[in-house]
């Protein structure tokens, strides 16, 4: 059994036919060809699947596709047109994030593999904590799992963009 949905993505409105039993993530992937978001656990352990929803980070995994009827989706397709304090980009933006360019000024990417949904979360805690200590990046990325870096990049990247957020 299908349904129809109509959802915004990235600022652009979407329309899609989904099974009941289809997630937020595999529209995502299969449906929108929007692959930046990964797949990992698929049990809301790891967060590689993290993408704001109505401008809250939530695990795409564990959401069913047809509960987003009528709401806002960010991945990190649409994180360079994402300003500080909004919950949604307008529409498609050149470029990088300054949460971008600090991941990669600090080697804060390996393997990659949890690098979207690292940055879609640090995006979330920048919105409602613009200045975190390393502590509160810490706490906040807990529901983030890296196997190859080892966090400290990470979190230098986040307070880096942190700064460039702030000084604009
Ligand atoms: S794939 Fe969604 S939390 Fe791991
Ligand atoms: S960079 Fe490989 S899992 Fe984080």
């Amino acid at each position: 059994m299908e349904q129809q949905i109509v959802l915004t993505v990235n600022g652009r409105e979407q329309v899609v036919r989904v099974p009941l039993t289809r997630s937020l993530l595999d529209l995502l992937r299969e449906d929108l060809g929007l692959t930046g978001t990964k797949k990992g656990c698929e049990t809301g352990d790891c967060g590689a699947c993290t993408v704001h929803l109505d401008g809250e980070p939530v695990n795409a995994c564990l959401v069913f596709a047809f509960d987003v009827q009528g709401r806002r989706v960010t991945t990190v397709e649409g994180l360079p047109g994402l300003v500080p304090g909004g919950e949604a980009p307008a529409g498609p933006a050149e470029g990088l994030h300054p949460l971008q360019t600090a991941f990669i000024a600090a080697g804060a990417i390996q393997c990659g593999y949890c690098t979207s949904g690292m940055l879609m979360a640090a995006a979330a805690l920048l919105a409602e904590n613009p200045q975190p200590t390393e502590a509160e990046v810490r706490e906040y990325l807990s529901g983030n799992l890296c196997r190859c870096t080892g966090y400290a990049r990470i979190v230098d990247a986040v307070q880096a963009a942190a700064r460039t957020l702030l000084s604009r």
